[in-house]
This record gives C-alpha cells, sequence and structure tokens, in this order.
C-alpha cells in the first residue's frame, strides 16, 4: 500500500498534477492489461509448443506470405526500418525473425542463436491473435496495431491444422472453419459449429459477454485464457462441466492476470465509422425506425443498445446449435457497435450484410417497414 501511494505521488507529479491518484491507478492497470493483452502466452507454450509442436512447423515451412494467407498480421512499428525491403517473405526464416522482434500479432516465440543461426524453440498464442487488427499503413497485413478489433480474415483453424501432431481427420475439421471463425466449445463437447469472432471493444457496461451471456468479461477472459489458449491457470464451471485445476504447487499464471486484463478490454471504445460511409440524414431518420416500426429498441436497448434479459434462439429466428452448447442455452441482445468493421452479422454469420440482417427482422418479426424506411435503418446501423 505504502508503495503504490508513494508511486502514485510519482506519477501524479510526472503528469503535472493532470492526473489524480486513483485516475493515475486506473491508467497504470490499463496499461498492464494492454501488455497483458498483447503480449502474454499465460504460459500457453505447453500447449502450442509441447503439445502441437507448432514452433517446428513455423520454422521450417511458414514464410511470411503463408503466415499473412492464413490472416496473420505483422505490428510495423516494431520493425526496423529498411528491413521489409530487404527481407525474404517466401523464407520461414523471416518469419523466425519477425517472432524475434515480436512483430507477429498475437504470437509469441522464443528464439535462440545455435551455431549462428536462430532457431525458434517456444511458441505460445496471445489474445490479440483473434482480436486485433493492423491498418495496413505499409501494405495488407502490416501495419500499426488496433487492439480490440476483430480479425475478420485470421484462420483460427486452419492455423491449428498445421500441426504436425494431429490426425488428418482433426485437420479435416479444423480446417472447415474458415476465416473469421472459431470454436471455443470443440475441445470441451467434440461437435464443431464454429461461431463469428467478435469484437473485444465497446464493452463497458454491458451486462454480460459472449453471444451467449454465460458471465460477464472476466469469466469469459479466464475460460479463453484456460480451456482455449491453453493458459497454466483455474477455471470450473459446473454449468458446462468444465473442471480445469493446476495441481497443487503449479504456479498460477492466468488468475493475477485478470483484473489488468479487464480494465484494458473495458477501456477499449468501438471505432467511429469512416467520413463518407453513410448518409447522416438518412441514419437520423433511420434511428426512429429503429426505436418504432423496427422495434429493434426493446430488445437492443439503451446506449449500449443491449439489455440484461437473454432470448431463446426462436425469439430471434437464429439456429440453436450455439446456445445448447453454452451456460445459458439463450442469445445475448449483442451490444452494437462499429458494425461497419465486422460483418458477417449474427453469432453464426448468417447475416453477410445489413441489409440480410434487416430482411432477417423483417421475417422473424413480421415487420411492416416501406422501402424508405428499410434504407434508413440500413443507413443508421452503418452509422453505429
Ligand atoms: C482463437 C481465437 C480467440 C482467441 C485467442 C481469443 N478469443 Fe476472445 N473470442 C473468440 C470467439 C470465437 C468469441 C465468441 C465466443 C462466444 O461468444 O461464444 C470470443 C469472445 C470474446 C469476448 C466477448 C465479446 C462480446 O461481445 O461479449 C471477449 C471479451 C473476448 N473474447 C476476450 C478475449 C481475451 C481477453 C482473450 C485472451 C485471454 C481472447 N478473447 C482470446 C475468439 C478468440
Ligand atoms: C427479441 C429481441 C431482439 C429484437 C427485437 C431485435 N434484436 Fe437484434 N439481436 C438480438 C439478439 C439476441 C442478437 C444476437 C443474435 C446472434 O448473434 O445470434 C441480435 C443481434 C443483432 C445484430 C448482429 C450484431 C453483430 O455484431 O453480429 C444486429 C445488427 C441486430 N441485432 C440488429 C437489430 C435490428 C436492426 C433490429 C430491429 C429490426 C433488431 N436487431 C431487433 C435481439 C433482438
Amino acid at each position: 500500500m505504502k508503495f503504490k501511494l508513494s508511486r502514485c505521488a510519482l506519477v501524479a507529479a510526472a503528469a503535472l498534477g493532470m492526473w489524480s491518484c486513483g485516475e493515475s491507478d486506473d491508467a497504470e492497470q490499463v496499461a498492464e492489461g494492454r501488455e497483458i493483452f498483447r503480449h502474454e502466452t499465460f504460459g500457453d507454450e505447453r500447449f502450442w509448443t509441447d503439445t502441437l509442436r507448432m514452433h517446428e512447423v513455423i520454422e521450417t515451412a511458414v514464410d511470411p506470405t503463408t503466415a499473412l494467407a492464413v490472416g496473420l498480421k505483422v505490428d510495423s512499428e516494431v520493425l526496423p526500418p529498411g528491413l521489409l525491403q530487404s527481407a525474404d517473405l517466401r523464407s520461414p526464416a523471416t518469419t523466425v525473425a519477425l517472432l524475434k522482434l515480436n512483430a507477429v500479432v498475437g504470437l509469441k516465440g522464443t528464439v535462440v542463436t545455435e551455431g549462428g543461426r536462430d532457431r525458434l524453440t517456444r511458441v505460445g498464442t496471445t489474445c490479440a491473435l483473434c482480436h486485433s487488427n493492423v491498418d495496413n499503413s505499409v501494405m495488407p497485413g502490416i501495419g500499426r496495431r488496433l487492439d480490440g478489433w476483430a480479425n475478420p480474415t485470421l484462420n483460427p483453424g486452419a492455423i491449428i491444422a498445421l500441426s504436425p501432431a494431429l490426425t488428418p481427420q482433426q485437420k479435416a475439421v479444423y480446417n472447415s472453419w474458415g476465416p473469421g471463425r472459431y470454436d471455443p466449445r470443440f475441445n470441451i463437447d467434440g461437435r464443431s459449429a464454429p461461431v463469428v469472432i467478435p469484437p473485444a471493444y465497446g464493452l463497458r457496461d454491458v451486462p454480460s459477454a459472449t453471444f451467449t451471456g454465460d458471465g460477464d468479461v472476466r469469466y469469459w477472459n479466464n475460460y479463453v485464457a484456460v480451456t482455449q489458449m491453453g493458459g497454466q491457470g483455474n477455471f470450473v464451471d459446473e454449468r458446462i462441466g468444465v473442471s480445469r485445476t493446476l495441481p497443487p504447487g503449479t504456479p498460477d499464471l492466468v488468475g493475477p492476470n485478470l483484473d489488468a486484463l479487464e480494465e484494458y478490454q473495458l477501456s477499449l471504445a468501438a471505432p467511429a465509422p469512416p467520413a463518407g460511409t453513410f448518409d447522416s440524414a438518412a441514419a437520423q431518420r433511420g434511428r426512429a425506425v429503429f426505436e418504432g416500426a423496427g422495434r429493434c429498441s426493446t430488445c437492443h436497448q439503451g446506449e449500449r443498445r443491449t439489455q440484461a434479459e437473454l432470448h431463446t434462439p426462436s425469439e430471434v429466428g437464429l439456429d440453436g446449435t450455439h446456445a445448447s452448447r453454452s451456460a445459458t442455452k439463450r442469445y445475448r441482445t449483442t451490444p452494437l457497435r462499429a458494425l461497419f468493421q465486422h460483418p458477417p452479422y449474427f453469432h453464426d454469420g448468417s447475416a453477410r450484410t445489413l441489409d440480410a440482417v434487416v430482411d432477417h427482422y423483417v421475417r422473424v418479426l413480421s415487420l411492416n417497414l416501406t422501402p424508405g424506411q428499410r434504407t434508413d435503418l440500413i443507413e443508421y446501423l452503418k452509422s453505429i
């Protein structure tokens, strides 16, 4: 406590009184959470290296061109000037060099120099793998990080299927998922029905996380870190029959990170739609449709356009498979944010466009919308 106070005073002094003590503590936790989100593997190398042996395949067969083709992104801000111009994008050694620089978003490698040659000895994943994109400022797939943005081109199934430790049958399942999708229940119940990778921003004041509202952001971060990434931690939820606990004496590498990680997640605001991508007069009229004839705001309520109540699949006319595998058996009213950024829509990606979303609701809710109301509603959705 004493240490905290003095550090707090130091930070406040450095910022010339612009921060109160409490705020600077929050700022520190957010900064720590950002490090965790971007770079922490929670010890999941035991899965990605010891079990899947991804380090072997990356070192021998994954050149940067292949890595970009499966949707991996490169953080341009940590690249030394000139590296991309001189690098051989067809050589796996370049991928190892990028990992050594910590430049592959969501992958963390340990690189050791042996006899003058760089060897990749360990590899693990971080939260940024699925929930970060880059702004493509250098070239497609290479640019500055955009934390919290869903990565719609990432193909986690195809990446896992590169593992030499899997059977052809297992590889076929992983390869069937496709870009922008992942199944966070496959290794629990053995069924394969992937969902869309959602954005991880705009979640402050949202009552529950995930498509099925199984818990809050912290609950889900814990679930993913332990059961999906393979991190070294504890996760128990009797509702879904999952109980992962560490043997006594094994250090918990997940739990101590959860507070800061949650703070960081909640600090990520949804990006505003780019200028010129919607008609603002029509969007304003569309808001009235959203709240009136469209009946959208009966469920998408308030500033976050969500609610605490969950819905059965039939109430929203959607496939119930994913709900049936969850703790709640229901779907959460998705908080609508930055819809421009992350098509397709609905948990299963069944609506490829916002047009298709509106068509879906016209059918399921038997709405009577004029063609003008329909267009205005779509412009409104593009604006949020
Ligand atoms: C392999 C890809 C992948 C990785 C890695 C991953 N996630 Fe996710 N994440 C998903 C998918 C898919 C969902 C949707 C699951 C659902 O709703 O059932 C999701 C959902 C979420 C949500 C809920 C979003 C909302 O709208 O409520 C949060 C928050 C989140 N992830 C945070 C994290 C954090 C933090 C980490 C690291 C500990 C992480 N994720 C790692 C794929 C991933
Ligand atoms: C009965 C409650 C309810 C009503 C009414 C409702 N929604 Fe939804 N909405 C939901 C639920 C639940 C989901 C999550 C479904 C899923 O992902 O499978 C959702 C998801 C969405 C999504 C997908 C968001 C994303 O990021 O994937 C959009 C867009 C959307 N709704 C727009 C609308 C519009 C527009 C209307 C009015 C025409 C409307 N909703 C009416 C409950 C409702």
